[in-house]
């Protein structure tokens, strides 16, 4: 092990690099493997997504030139067919091969370590509260229901466009699901998945006229109690509100 820096991450850094030497070398610890999908009991509310929107605003040169952070939102909600093209872009499954079912993003190993949730504000007949996200079935599940404009406000710094955004997506990581393949190294890979993830959502926002802004300045722990994160593995990783703008229609 290199001798520390004194700062940690650096020493992070160093010690998760990967080596001819080290990478032959057993591992020393063995993690458990945490499953794939983050399940709810049977009885938890559920809302099957609809067809993401078949026409969208811009082509994607477009989108890349117009993509922009935005944070002046109106008060008009997004419709449910947004949402449900907001995530499938973002986190949905794309295709089915050899038993793996690929998502949009992509994954180290195809192990997706990151879940992902909804603060519902003001979406078309959707209830405002905390929404998971089902991948496989392509379906919303109850977490809390209520409003969290405010409590998202407060765990994002006060940055004011977390509670007049329409939604928060709200990103978490369960590195149960990769520690056991890329040992320390799976944190370095769990925030260039989200940061994956986020990209293809700022895309898919701004294809469908939509505002939407990343966050990372944010209370840790208050994120994961909204969205009650298991204690034992799951860790706060990114945010990204989203909303119409002036304009949208
Ligand atoms: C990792 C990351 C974290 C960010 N966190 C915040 C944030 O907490 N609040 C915010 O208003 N913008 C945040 N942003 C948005 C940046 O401020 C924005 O991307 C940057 O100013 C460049 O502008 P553009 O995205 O419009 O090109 C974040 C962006 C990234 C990539």
């Amino acid at each position: 092990m290199p001798q520390s820096t004194g700062a940690i991450g650096l020493d992070y850094l160093r010690e998760t690099r990967y080596s001819r030497e080290n990478l032959r070398a057993e591992p020393l610890v063995q993690y458990p493997r945490s499953p794939l999908y983050k399940t709810y009991p049977p009885e938890t509310q559920r809302l099957p997504l609809p067809s993401v929107p078949k026409s969208l605003q811009k082509n994607f040169w477009e989108c890349v030139k117009e993509r922009r952070s935005q944070r002046d939102y109106v008060e008009q909600p997004i419709s449910q067919e947004e949402l449900a093209g907001l995530l499938w872009a973002s986190q949905g499954i794309t295709a089915v091969q050899h038993n793996f079912a690929f998502r949009a993003a992509p994954s180290a190993g195809a192990l997706y370590p990151v879940e992902t949730y909804v603060a519902v504000h003001r979406v078309e007949e959707i209830p405002p509260g905390i929404w998971h996200f089902q991948v496989q079935q392509f379906a919303l599940e109850l977490v809390t229901p209520g409003d969290f404009r405010r409590s998202l406000v407060l765990a994002g710094l006060n940055q004011q466009f977390l509670g007049t955004a329409a939604v928060v997506f709200i990103w978490t990581g369960l590195l149960g699901r990769s520690l056991w393949k890329y040992r320390q190294r799976a944190v370095r890979y769990l925030f260039m998945d989200a940061g994956h993830i986020c990209g293809n959502l700022q895309l898919a926002a701004t294809a469908l006229g939509l505002g939407c802004c990343p966050v990372a300045a944010f209370f840790d722990a208050e994120v994961e109690a909204i969205v009650h994160a298991d204690p034992k593995e799951e860790v706060a990783v990114y945010l990204a509100a989203v909303g119409k703008l002036t304009g949208s229609r």
